[in-house]
């Protein structure tokens, strides 16, 4: 158990990452500045994980409770997202070294266009937008009228400095394919190989990579997957566990191996 500042938290150091559990606007702050390589996080959507469009109209539709049965996110309605994204940017753009790197998961889809929104408060604090890049799922998953097959990954850099780039001689398409985990153990789970690309293509090894809204901790393992330190905060204790639980199993794996 941890004090942070106004808030006890719980801190656990397991091998190279370190993970808080609690409010990353509350955290964040206490971080030192310009201590982080890349920030990689997939923060609430703002559309109500449990009322999106899409669930509401399959609701009326076929009326089977299935959105009942999704749990509700943190912070996902509309005003909580804009809220929290905005401080964690404004922390990132604080936290980030002069030639770093940015990404936040967004949704791809209307109604509101939140991924726009993201990218234009990028633009506004202390960071400078620079790509989005599109997350092709490979399979439609629920929408009205328009199925949702796409996340967006917006990229940004802090401003005054460059974007970094491991390696000149990779070109990266800016659609990259692949399926969602089956079952996670997260709503919101992103596939382990999504994020090692980006981790890989803006950091070197023993660089520190941080999550402030880290879920069941895929950031974490694909940054010790990737050599890379990891800083991670998770606001819901259940998910906490499992992010703890699954970097551990990710370390313990590697020294079987080693
Ligand atoms: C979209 S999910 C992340 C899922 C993650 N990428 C994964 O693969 O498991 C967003 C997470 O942010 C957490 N969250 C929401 N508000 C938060 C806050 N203020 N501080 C820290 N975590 C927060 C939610 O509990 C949720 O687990």
């Amino acid at each position: 158990m941890g004090e942070t500042k106004g808030r006890a938290v719980r801190k656990e150091v397991i091998g190279n990452a370190t993970l808080y559990l609690g409010d990353c606007l509350e955290i964040l702050p206490t971080l030192a500045a310009e201590s982080v390589d890349m920030v990689w996080t997939d923060p609430p959507y703002g559309h109500g994980n449990a009322d999106g469009d899409m669930l509401s109209r399959r609701a009326e539709a076929v009326g089977d409770g299935y959105a009942t049965q999704l749990e509700a996110i943190a912070n996902d309605g509309g005003e909580d997202m804009r809220r929290v994204v905005d401080g964690a940017l404004s922390e990132a753009a604080r936290l980030l070294k002069k030639d770093c790197c940015c990404c936040c998961c967004c949704g791809g889809g209307g109604p509101s266009p939140t991924f726009a929104w993201v990218a234009e408060r990028m633009d506004r604090g202390g960071l400078q937008f620079f790509h989005s890049v599109i997350w092709d799922k490979k399979n439609p998953g629920m929408g009205w009228r328009y199925r949702r097959q796409h996340e967006m990954v917006m990229v940004a850099h802090r401003k005054g400095g460059k974007l970094a780039w491991a390696d000149e001689n990779i070109k990266q398409p800016n659609i990259i394919s692949l399926s969602k985990p089956k079952e996670g153990e997260h709503p919101n789970e992103k596939p382990v190989a999504l994020v090692e690309r980006f981790i890989g293509l803006h950091t070197l090894r023993g660089h520190v990579v941080m999550d402030p809204f880290m879920g069941s901790g895929t950031t974490g393992v694909a940054a010790h997957r990737l050599e890379r330190k990891f800083i991670g905060i998770e606001i819901e204790p259940r998910y906490f566990a499992i992010a703890c639980e699954r970097i551990e199993n990710a370390q313990r794996q590697e020294r079987l191996f080693a």
